[in-house]
């Protein structure tokens, strides 16, 4: 027992001063398995002495289980013509969009984000004790404080994680991820949750027919852990994520935070709804998602012919057709599924990631591209061994 607390105080040591003394990721790996037995102890402090003289190498990590949920309700566009001036045709033409979920009005983001949760869980063969970080991505919090992600921890039983939201609408998705495989990859974590969860049934202004057509609610979830880094099993194998604040006022819910404070005017005057102009979002959308796509592809070294699966952001089945073709990509091989739920922000992509994989459209050893955009704006994409 004196030599496990040794180990671990020197692991910790090791850790904290992984990159200073270029230790080997290898040091990480036998610190989780050493919980198991201590019989090797020597020969790990041995192995890990030398590992000091290495280069710093990073965790590979590996996607290990996906989940999702949509609420039951279905809100059709024949619904919407008795809502606002529209039309059936109008929005199937130019959105692709049949019908989106509406949450239950007593349904919390936080709640969706746990079915979702629980779903890519029992997919991975993970319990909540083993899950050390939670990251939800989300536009539409229980509560501005606490974050989200602190709502699902108790739901699910983490008590072993720490647990944060990050905003980065439509990307916030791929944005958790990156942000897990950051951790995951420097051995801070082991094994990650991460959600996007949206109720944007309840920041959309149903009167404006430019936006309440295309927006729904749903979550989606997957569990990360370190990967064994072998050829042909699962790996994050890139990702990109970038901003550009200057356009923030393309897409954005402008009152109810410090800018503008909710006042009963704001209130009347719906400033705690969506507002966008929808096509300078589309373009920008698809320059921007083409891009994101092109340099990992090029990172990666991969070829849009490899590419077994197109995971996009489910905004616009224009938008998508367009990326698709600047990419080289079949559409074929563009999993699409926003004709049943709309935009869910950053849920979107990874419902359609869970639906993709339960389907068999994706499939184990597929290389899977994710690419999405959103308010701020945002973008990000990965490239997937499944
Ligand atoms: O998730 C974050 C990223 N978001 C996106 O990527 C969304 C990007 N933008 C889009 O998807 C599209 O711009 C929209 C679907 C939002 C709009 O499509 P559009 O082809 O860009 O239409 P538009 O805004 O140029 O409007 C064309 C016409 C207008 O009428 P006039 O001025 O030509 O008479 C609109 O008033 O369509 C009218 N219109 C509608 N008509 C029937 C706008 N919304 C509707 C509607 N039903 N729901």
């Amino acid at each position: 027992m004196l030599h496990y607390s040794i180990f671990l105080k020197f692991c910790h040591f090791l850790n904290e001063n992984a990159k200073k003394a270029s230790v080997s990721s290898s040091i990480v790996l036998e610190y989780d398995r050493s919980h198991k037995g201590e019989n090797q102890l020597s020969y790990r402090i041995a192995r890990a002495m030398n590992d000091l003289t290495k280069p710093f190498k990073r965790l590979p990590v590996a996607l290990i289980g996906t989940g999702s949920y949509v609420p039951e309700t279905r809100l059709t566009n024949s619904d919407l013509e008795k809502m606002v001036e529209t039309s059936n045709e109008w929005i199937i033409e130019r959105t692709g969009i049949e019908e989106r979920r509406i949450a239950a009005p007593g349904e919390k983001t936080s709640d969706m984000a746990t079915q979702a949760a629980k779903r890519a869980m029992e997919a991975a063969g993970v319990t909540a004790e083993e899950i050390d970080l939670i990251i939800v991505g989300t536009v539409t919090p229980d509560t501005f404080t606490p974050s989200t992600a602190c709502y699902v921890q108790a739901n699910i039983g983490a008590v072993n994680a720490a647990a944060f939201d990050i905003s980065a609408a439509c990307s916030s998705f791929l944005f958790a991820l990156k942000t897990a495989v950051q951790y995951i990859g420097c051995g801070q974590a082991r094994t990650a949750l991460i959600i996007s969860s949206e109720k944007l049934s309840h920041i959309v202004n149903w009167e404006d027919r430019s936006t309440c057509v295309l927006f729904g609610d749903g979550a989606g979830a997957a569990v990360l852990r370190t990967g064994t880094g072998i050829e042909g099993d699962s790996a994050i194998l890139a990702s990109d994520i970038g901003s550009d604040g200057t356009l923030t006022d393309l897409l954005l819910v402008p009152g109810g935070g410090s800018a503008i404070p909710t006042t009963e005017e704001n209130i009347h005057e719906k400033l705690y709804t969506l507002a966008m102009r929808g096509n300078e979002v589309f373009r920008y959308a698809v320059a921007h998602m083409k891009d994101s796509a092109l340099s990992l592809i090029e990172r990666t070294g991969i070829k849009p012919e490899e590419v077994n699966v197109v995971i996009p952001h489910q905004a616009n089945l224009r938008i998508i057709n367009a990326v698709a073709q600047r990419l080289g990509i079949p559409v074929e091989r563009v999993f699409i599924n926003l004709q049943k739920y709309g935009n869910t922000s950053g849920a979107a992509c990874a419902i359609a990631l869970d639906e993709a994989i339960r389907s068999g459209k994706a499939k184990k050893g597929d290389i899977v591209l994710m690419v999405t955009f959103g308010a701020g704006l945002t973008w990000s994409s990965a490239a997937i061994r499944l």
